[in-house]
């Protein structure tokens, strides 16, 4: 699925790209582009980055 058609950026392309490491907007914007022309992909990525983000802890807890 197109989540950012100014870019043709797709919801793979932008979840591996989460999963390279850009785990905040900004770099996903440098790295796709995305939500660099009209904007209105911009709610779609924060969803999508926020479920990749919640997939990974933030920490790890020491025993
Ligand atoms: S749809 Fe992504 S910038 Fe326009």
């Amino acid at each position: 699925m197109y989540v950012c058609l100014c870019k043709g950026i797709t919801e793979r392309q932008l979840r591996a790209a989460i999963a390279e490491g850009n785990t905040e907007f900004k770099q996903l914007k440098c790295e796709l582009g995305v939500g660099s022309q009209c904007g209105k992909c911009v709610p779609v990525a924060m969803a999508i980055l926020a479920e990749e983000n919640a997939k990974t802890p933030l920490y790890y807890e020491v025993a």
